[in-house]
């Protein structure tokens, strides 16, 4: 099964303040502002919705085609992701602007002060899924995660027009778009990954109600953090997946990107929508467990025994013929 990616790529750069951002604002002369922070930590991730997925697609032994569009600066980026098994033939590079990036300042009262620059995200509405289709001899899957508004509304026009089955996962981008466009994103999707939040926030932009929206795409997903997953498919019962155990708690971010890569690959390996959702929640916790959203790495043999620690026999015996992840047996 062939999967595509399609969606943000970027860079972070996380610094950090030791001081306190209030007691540099000075009431009554905020009309020039002219502050620099003196800053003590920077940690730079890589990131960006469609590459954490990528990644994760890769870190269980798929070679994911990612579709995003990229800048200038993507040489470092473009190897790590090919090492880890993510086919970047097909990505747009853009000849002037550089990749996304996202730069934030966390001062010691964890207040942030934060830019997002789109760069050369803003260009992936150029990007035609058609021709990667075409390139690649026939895209099985292509999940639609946030990026460019235009690119996505795009690439989900052009999987129904193809026919090819599509992931709808509009995460973040939801609330920068009206209720028309939301309803473009997830109508006729095979699969529509949601958190709870923005579970709501469907249904409050499109006015579609719960039901109508299930009508609308094969099946629905809804995460609901450190309680787990909702799996809900029409006529079929209501299935609910806990989380996977966990040996520490560092840094959350990226945890629904992993879910979504995990997800998406049991299902390239034919599982159940259980197993799915069970593979899913085992690679998010790896995500829980790690300071930024593509530092884990497990063994095939590793993942096996946490899957079979978190939900037993049945699953660990059904998934271990598929893994074979990069970082060894
Ligand atoms: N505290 C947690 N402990 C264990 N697993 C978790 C925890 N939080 C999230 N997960 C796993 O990750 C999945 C997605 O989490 P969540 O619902 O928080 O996504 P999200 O809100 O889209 O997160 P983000 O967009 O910040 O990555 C959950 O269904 C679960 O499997
Ligand atoms: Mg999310």
């Amino acid at each position: 099964m062939k999967i595509a990616v399609a969606g943000s790529v970027a860079t972070d750069h996380l610094m950090t303040f030791p001081g306190r951002f209030r007691d540099s604002f000075v009431e009554g002369s905020l009309d020039n502002v002219s502050l620099s922070f003196l800053v003590d930590g920077l940690v730079v991730r890589r990131g960006g919705c469609a590459a954490n997925i990528a990644f994760g697609l890769g870190a269980l032994g798929l070679e994911p085609i990612l579709v995003a569009a990229v800048g200038i600066d993507f040489a470092d980026y473009n190897s790590w992701l090919t090492r880890h098994n993510v086919n970047t033939e097909h990505v747009f590079t853009s000849q002037e602007q550089h990749t996304a990036r996202f730069l934030c300042t966390t001062d010691m009262e964890l207040n942030q002060i934060a830019s997002f620059y789109p760069g050369a995200m803003s260009e992936a509405r150029m990007i035609e899924l058609g021709v990667v289709h075409a390139a690649v001899g026939g895209v099985d899957m292509v999940i639609i995660t946030p990026d460019d508004p235009d690119a996505m509304l795009n690439h989900t026009a052009a999987a129904r027009s193809l026919g090819i089955p599509f992931a709808a996962d509009p995460s973040q981008q939801m609330a920068r778009m009206d209720g028309e466009q939301i309803k473009r994103l997830i109508d006729g999707a095979e699969y529509l990954f949601t958190n709870e939040y923005e579970k709501a926030l469907t249904e409050q932009k499109t006015g579609w109600s719960s039901d109508e929206v299930l009508e609308r795409v094969k099946v629905r997903i809804t995460t609901h953090g450190a309680k787990g997953c909702v799996i809900e498919r029409r006529g079929a019962p209501v299935l609910t997946v806990p989380v996977a155990k966990e040996h520490s708690k560092i840094d959350p971010t990226g945890v629904g990107d992993a879910f979504r890569s995990g997800f998406l690959a049991a299902l390239a390996w034919g599982l159940g929508d259980e197993r799915c959702a069970q593979v899913g929640a085992m690679i998010a916790t790896y995500v829980l467990e790690h300071q930024g959203t593509q530092e884990y790495r497990f063994t095939d043999r590793e993942f096996i025994i946490r899957l079979r620690d978190s939900f037993g026999d049945a699953s660990a015996d059904e998934v271990a013929p598929h893994l074979h992840s990069p970082f060894g047996k």
